[in-house]
């Protein structure tokens, strides 16, 4: 097993460089698949999720060669419908692109149900209500989403009862390529829909308004192999823009889109952070007192629920009383449970956490009880003196590329060591 070891207490100073955004990473490069052609993703994050993605693939069939650190190209054309490993497939959300590509490229599809980290029951409705717009018959058995379109797909108008991201993103993957026009309403602005429908378009897609309520989908024959480079990744940023904050530092943040963080950007200055905007990076610093602060998450270009725990680690360091209002995701708190064990007064009420911040945090020995909360025990831990133990650190594995390399790199006292139930085994 693995635990990072953390002595905080030191303001991180320094420059780090952004990866690929891993919520684009994913949908596009299952969406290769469409293109039963070569394609070439540049920018690819070095990330568990992204690694676990390229390995479903070429179980299915698919020849891919990493041509370096973080190009991949990925040759589709031997690819083989509904052969995905389910042991694989349930490790992560992502997975549930399978099911619009398969669509989208064999008018069929069988895929184990998606895992990833536990929110609740993260229902999957929304994509079910696409493909059968489309003409699909969907159906969820033993573990397992199976769809069929034996007359083909034809265009349709979606509805979305809610904002989805993988709902957006599987209705466009299962409609390129349907016979007419697809209209999808009420859909997700991220800008990984974005750059899935411009990695889309690259390979002959006719797509139009991703980033707005209305995508417009004109099937097309086929799509055709293409290269194609990833965003950058605005939740790593985020990330990073709250650790210069909570330890008084002082970091350029290279390989960003200012836009993208303007959300995470207007909170943090509310709180007493500065930040300057260059054309693709941003100098975050912090000298005074972090002020308390209210934030609600909402759907793009509202304040990302992948950036609410790592705010909570931030809210605990503010003087007076925050309020964090979780709107997106069911079940997002559990981490506040590891920052009461640092000394953190947080409570949550409902949706809300409301922490009473000020009071002196200590290290402590502590869990990553998913992805971005293991981020928010790093950026408490980095803020305050004394030793903290993270362990469950391969949630942290699945969307932080080098952490623990990066964050060396800006003077943070961190060590990845490896150990058994009685002893250290090694130290990374
Ligand atoms: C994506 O998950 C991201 N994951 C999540 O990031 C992110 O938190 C989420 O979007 C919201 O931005 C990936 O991109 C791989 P949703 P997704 O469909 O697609 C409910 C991270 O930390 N819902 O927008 O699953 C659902 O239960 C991860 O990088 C339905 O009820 O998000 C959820 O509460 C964590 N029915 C809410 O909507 C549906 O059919 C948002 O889901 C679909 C969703």
């Amino acid at each position: 097993m693995e635990k990072l070891i953390i002595n905080g207490g030191t303001p991180l100073r320094g420059k780090v460089q952004i990866s690929g955004m891993k919520n684009a990473a994913l949908p596009i490069v299952v969406a290769s698949l469409l293109t039963n052609d070569v394609c070439v993703i540049e920018n690819l994050p070095s990330i568990s999720d992204v690694t676990l993605t390229l390995t479903i693939l070429e179980k299915m069939g698919c020849r891919i060669r990493m041509l370096t650190r973080d190009r991949v190209e990925i040759d589709s054309r031997p690819a083989v419908c509904g052969s995905s490993p389910v042991e694989l497939v349930s490790k992560m959300r992502g997975s549930t692109y399978l099911l619009g590509a398969e669509l989208g490229r064999w008018h069929r599809t069988k895929v184990g149900y998606p895992g990833g980290c536990d929110f609740g029951v993260r229902a999957i409705d929304q994509h079910i209500k696409a493909f059968e717009a489309l003409g699909a018959e969907v159906s969820v058995d033993k573990g397992c989403v199976t769809a069929a379109a034996p007359r083909g797909l034809h265009g349709s108008s979606i509805y979305f009862d809610l904002v989805t991201v993988g709902g957006t993103v599987n209705a466009m993957l299962a409609s390129v390529m349907a016979k007419g026009t697809t209209v999808i309403e009420n859909a997700a602005h991220e800008p990984h829909i974005v750059d899935t429908a411009n990695f889309l378009n690259t390979c002959g897609a006719r797509i139009t308004g991703a980033g707005t309520d209305t995508i417009k989908v004109r099937g097309v024959e086929k799509l055709h192999g293409c290269s194609y480079a990833i965003i950058p990744d605005m939740i790593e940023a985020g990330t990073y823009m709250c650790a210069a904050a909570a330890t008084s530092g002082a970091l350029v943040i290279s390989n960003v889109i200012p836009k993208h963080l303007e959300s995470i950007s207007a909170k943090l200055e509310e709180m007493g952070v500065l930040i300057e905007e260059y054309d693709d990076s941003v100098y975050v610093t912090r000298s005074g007192p972090l002020n308390r602060v209210n934030v609600k998450t909402l759907p793009y270009p509202g304040f990302p629920t992948d950036m609410q725990p790592q705010m909570g680690a931030l809210m605990c360091l503010a003087e007076g009383t925050s309020y964090l209002n979780e709107t997106v995701i069911e079940n997002r708190f559990k981490y506040t449970n590891e920052l009461q064990k640092m000394g953190a007064s947080v409570r949550v009420v409902g949706h809300t956490a409301i922490f009473d911040g000020g009071a002196p945090l200590s290290g402590a020995k502590v869990r990553a009880v998913d992805l971005r909360a293991g981020a928010a025990m790093v950026i408490a831990a980095l803020a305050v003196r004394g030793i903290t133990e993270i362990s469950e650190i391969d949630h942290i594995d699945r969307g932080y590329e080098d952490l623990v390399g990066k964050l060396r790199a800006v003077g943070a006292d961190i060590r990845l060591v490896v150990y058994n139930d009685t002893q250290m085994l090694d130290e990374a």
